[in-house]
């Protein structure tokens, strides 16, 4: 065991305070350190997205960011997404509407990547957000739900 390091971060709106291993990723500090088990270890390599979540409003992987780095830093996961009096996020509810899922092993990685996608202006078109998604695998094959669910979110969350 080596040296830990303290940090200090603002996760899904609370504050949290550990003592880390300075090589942890975000990932595991997540899973591991805080039991939010949303975020998903598919490669742990950056190839497949499933363990992308929220630092400072952006999309990030995960699996490659050290935890290390995110000193007074906002992470917003899966588990925070819903809106505060617990209704679903409007791209929770359209994945779901739109069978845009099938044994859900992607679709936390999905969503928040979805999210961020549209708040970048990259989900004007089917084919825009085909190629901003592209860094989200689903073995399941249900991107044509996944793009649809995207459309749908995107006219809700631009309408209000
Ligand atoms: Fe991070 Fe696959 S687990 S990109
Ligand atoms: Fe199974 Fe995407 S729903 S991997």
């Amino acid at each position: 065991a080596g040296a830990t390091l303290p940090l200090s971060l603002q996760v899904n709106g609370q504050q949290v305070d550990a003592s880390i291993d300075p090589r942890t990723s975000l990932l595991d500090l997540l899973r591991e350190g805080l039991h939010l088990t949303g975020a998903k270890k598919g490669c742990d390599h950056g190839q497949c997205g499933a363990c992308t979540v929220h630092v400072d409003g952006r999309r990030v992987v995960s699996c490659l960011t050290l935890a290390a780095k995110m000193q007074g830093r906002e992470v917003l996961t899966i588990e925070g997404l819903a809106l505060p009096e617990g209704s679903l996020h409007p791209m929770q509810q359209a994945f779901i509407d739109h069978d845009a899922l099938q044994c859900g092993y992607c679709t936390p990685g999905q969503i928040m990547a979805a999210v961020a996608c549209v708040q970048e202006g990259h989900a004007t078109s089917a084919e825009q957000i085909q190629e901003f998604m592209s860094g989200n695998i689903c073995r399941c094959g249900a991107y044509a739900g996944i793009v649809a669910a995207i459309q749908d979110a995107a006219a809700q969350m631009e309408g209000g």
